[in-house]
């Protein structure tokens, strides 16, 4: 495949999206960025519309061919209700003769033990994994996917969900177990890298689910970070992983949100067995291939710090 400059970007103003367009538009040597949004979105963008074109068209497969006509490349950023959707638009993204579809995933990976609770969640993306293998296995080198595994969002998850353990707006900090579960974690600036790296490197890594790490850590050596950048001793109380999958059990069954937040931390930090943690290992991470930093982590716990 030719080298990639042409790239759209579906769901570009989402919280992964917008990470990853800011980043293919900060590199106009080496891409031309354009959005394609759905008529009803409330997205707005801060781009210039002169270096960077909005289309707003309905996601038929029609529409989006023609929306998608002289592209490189489809990045997918689109939010869990869309994800059934990537059907759709890998159909259009083929027959406008697009070769790469970089599906939205940013998620633990396939392999991947989750609790037996997100088996429904999980399903529309293997059915979509799927669709994407079977379409390039057919379409003779003409039609390729990639799909990035991240693991925890580290460093948007940690200011926006004290859930985690760390209310960095009140500087406290509440710890599961013995606080020591290991785990690894990508920045959304990270995230926006690897796709670039997929993007620049595209040949080497297609047809791939990738695997990348910003940081690898856990909740002790968040807390001594917090406290290193803060300067003082955060307050801190003490809870069980059992407790908390019990509670988001209980939200669930009751109906109520925040039961996946509860599940998906408490399946992070559970401890002991490294079954449904994530570390991705250093040597088994994709970074290197896709040109994207290890970060350390009270670098990021700094910057965190700065922007609460
Ligand atoms: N590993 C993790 O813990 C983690 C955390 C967060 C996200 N993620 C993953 O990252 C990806 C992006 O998530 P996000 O939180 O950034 O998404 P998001 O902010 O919820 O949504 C991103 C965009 O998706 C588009 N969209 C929404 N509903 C749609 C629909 N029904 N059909 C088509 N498009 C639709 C919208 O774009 P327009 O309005 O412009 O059309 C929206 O701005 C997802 O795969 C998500 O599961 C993973």
């Amino acid at each position: 495949m030719s080298p990639i400059r042409k790239v759209a970007v579906i769901g570009a103003g989402g919280t992964i999206g917008t990470s990853i367009t800011s980043a293919l538009v900060a590199a106009p040597d080496d891409f031309d960025v354009t959005i394609i949004t759905r008529p009803e979105s409330s997205a707005t963008f801060s781009f210039p519309a002169d270096k960077v074109p909005v289309i707003r068209t309905d996601y038929t497969i029609p529409a989006l061919t023609a929306a998608l006509h002289g592209q490189d490349a489809v990045v997918s950023a689109v939010g869990v209700a869309g994800i059934p959707k990537q059907k759709d638009m890998m159909d259009a993204a083929e027959a406008a003769g697009v070769g790469l579809f970089v599906l939205s995933d940013f998620g633990y990976g396939p392999e991947h033990r989750h609790l037996p609770d997100f088996d429904a969640i999980g399903k529309p993306r293997q059915d979509v994994l799927s669709y994407a293998k079977d379409k390039a296995a057919r379409s003779n080198g003409q039609f390729s996917w990639s799909a990035i595994a991240i693991g925890n969002p580290i460093d948007w998850a940690l200011k926006k969900f004290p859930t985690l353990g760390f209310d960095v707006v009140n500087r406290k900090a509440t710890i599961y177990d013995s606080g020591t579960e290991r785990f690894t974690g990508t920045t959304l600036a990270g995230i926006a890298q690897a796709v670039v790296g997929v993007l620049k490197c595209h040949d080497e890594v297609a047809n791939r689910h990738l695997h990348v790490r910003s940081v690898e850590t856990c909740q002790n050596d968040l807390l001594a970070a917090f406290e290193e950048v803060t300067g003082h001793k955060w307050p801190v109380t003490h809870d069980t992983t059992d407790n908390l999958l019990q509670r988001g059990r209980e939200k669930r069954a009751r109906g109520e949100s925040g039961w996946v937040l509860d599940l998906i931390v408490a399946q992070l930090l559970e401890e002991g067995t490294d079954r449904r943690s994530i570390v991705v290992a250093q040597d088994k991470a994709d970074n290197d291939i896709l040109g994207m930093p290890h970060e350390d982590v009270p670098g990021m716990v700094k910057r965190i710090m700065m922007s609460v």
